[in-house]
């Protein structure tokens, strides 16, 4: 294992927990991956043994909400018969001692357990499969902790990522993370009958380019698309349908969300942004660093950028043909007004009133004039004009946001092949290239986007997603239209955009854990 490989992970998850736009990576001082020495545990003469193999554990105890718990942990169990990189190819699998004892944990045993599966990836960077006793962010229990108190068995799963290199060769471009999360998911259902808990009942988690990937995980199960790509790589023949997807800030559908980023912030010219241009795999290692935070303002130049860019938005937006659940059509005038702006607008009314509902009348006398663009009537919150609410902070990208015009963006690095870094994916910014830019594989950028597979009748039924109201790190209107159009196609969606919360994951695993005993019991 090289130390640059465990670097780039470490970082993926502080990327995954931090707020990006506001606090640079508060996160836990840099941890080697506890696992990082260990042999993997299903290798053998003949090449990685894709039967699981339950006699191979380690036993464990932790603390977790003042209760003391037992797991056996499954270690480094490398999911595909043809790994290109085994050190994120690699599922770790959790499982309360309980079960073993024939006991009953919440409802649940060791046959109907629901599979809670979160994915550690951030910024699209290659992430091995998160450990159970390492802490989370800001030093919290992990959320795989979490989870085996409430009774769940854990599949923590590790996939490729952009930054990976062989020689002169990229080995984790798209789509090669969601082929490694698909895989992982044909192990645990080819090994349904050997395993603890349900393969029926796998729910996935993640957060940010990890969300994305949760989503598409979701969207996409026992697509035919990805047959070959799984194939190659000796996936087992296996369903790689999941039961729910929990998403959180998902940052998907990358070949709209130029347009969408400057529907919603177009005007708003001030921007405070991490210096991505500055992080190498050295910071990357070292999170008590501060990462370079550049303010700026929009030239003239990027300003006409967002106009362009803002104008192509209402076009897709009305080619999705979105209702909302009362059957009116959701969509947007050329100057980007209409039904589709008020659903937004509505869904942060309805955050906002939930939070003034838990707040002290002094309280909610601050919080009125704390933001600009909320109306009230009484003490609740009757209106919200989105021009006006996003100017209580400053922009966190400048346009394009997504596709830049000089290939320096984390999702073109993502989109680049084994032997180019960085290509486009928007015919805008393949036009107004600066560095003479290529074009992305059509199939890949396809592959990669949840929104392509919402109506797949093997998708997840369940699902839900969450955006923090001072999310700047892409559109509102991102998961505004991956929620309704799940809904559309018959999808039980639990969205919200919870008040005041910016770019982060797991910040409410309580409710989370409720709702996945609501839908899994
Ligand atoms: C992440 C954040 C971004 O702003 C982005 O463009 C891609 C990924 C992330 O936190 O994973």
């Amino acid at each position: 294992m090289k130390l640059s490989k465990i670097s780039t992970a470490l970082f993926a998850g502080s990327l995954v927990a931090g707020s990006l736009a506001t606090q640079v990576f508060a996160a836990p001082p840099a941890q080697k991956n506890p696992l990082a020495d260990l042999p993997y545990a299903n290798e053998t003469d003949k090449g990685y043994n894709l039967e699981f193999d339950g006699t191979h554990y380690t036993t464990a105890t932790a603390t977790v909400n003042g209760k003391d718990i037992i797991y056996r942990a499954y270690e480094k169990i490398v999911y595909v018969a043809n790994p290109v990189e085994p050190d994120y190819q690699t599922l770790n699998f959790y499982v309360p001692e309980e079960y073993y004892q024939g006991k009953d944990i919440n409802g649940y045993n060791a046959k109907t357990a629901p599979i809670f599966l979160p994915n550690a990836i951030g910024g699209y960077m290659p992430a091995m499969a998160a450990v159970a006793s390492q802490a989370g962010h800001g030093g919290k229990t992990s959320t795989i902790l979490q989870a085996l108190e409430r009774g769940y068995v854990v599949a923590s799963v590790g996939a490729r990522g952009r930054t990976l290199k062989q020689g002169d060769t990229y080995t984790g471009k798209a789509p090669t993370v969601i082929v490694d999360l698909k895989s992982a998911v044909r192990y645990l259902h080819a090994n349904d009958a050997n395993m603890p808990g349900d393969a029926n009942k796998i729910i996935s988690n993640g957060t940010s380019a990890g969300g994305a990937m949760s989503a598409l995980l979701g969207a996409s199960g026992d697509s035919a698309d990805y047959n070959r790509l799984l194939k190659d790589m000796g996936a087992v023949n296996a369903s790689d349908a999941i039961f729910a997807v929990s998403a959180y800030c998902p940052i998907t559908n990358l070949e709209h969300a130029d347009a969408a980023y400057e529907w919603e912030f177009n005007g708003l010219h001030q921007y405070s942004r991490m210096d991505m241009s500055k992080l190498d795999a050295k910071s990357f290692n070292d999170r008590s660093m501060k990462q370079a935070v550049v303010e700026g303002e929009l030239t003239a130049d990027q300003i006409n950028i967002s106009d362009q860019l803002k104008a192509q938005f209402p076009d897709y937006l009305n080619s999705l043909q979105l209702k909302d659940s009362d059957g009116q059509a959701l969509t947007l005038d050329k100057a980007g007004n209409g039904t589709f702006r008020h659903y937004v607008e509505n869904a942060l009314v309805q955050s906002a009133n939930q939070a003034l509902a838990g707040l002290t009348e002094e309280e909610k006398k601050a919080f009125m004039t704390k933001y600009k663009g909320l109306s009230y009537t009484n003490e609740n919150v009757s209106a919200v004009n989105l021009a006006e609410f996003v100017t209580n902070k400053k922009r966190m990208k400048s346009p394009p946001a997504f596709d830049a015009l000089d290939l320096s963006s984390g999702e073109n690095d993502e989109f680049g092949t084994a032997t180019v870094q960085a290509l486009h994916f928007t015919p805008y910014s393949l036009k107004h290239s600066t560095v003479n830019g290529g074009m992305a594989d059509a199939e890949n950028i396809k592959l990669l986007n949840a929104m392509n597979y919402t109506d797949n009748s093997k998708a997840a039924p369940h699902w839900r997603i969450r955006v923090g109201s001072e999310d700047y790190d892409t559109s509102h209107a991102i998961s505004a239209m991956l929620a309704v159009k799940l809904r559309m196609s018959g999808k039980n969606v639990d969205y919200a955009l919870p008040w005041g919360v910016g770019h982060a994951g797991d910040y409410d695993l309580a409710e989370l854990f409720d709702w996945i005993d609501g839908i899994a019991r």
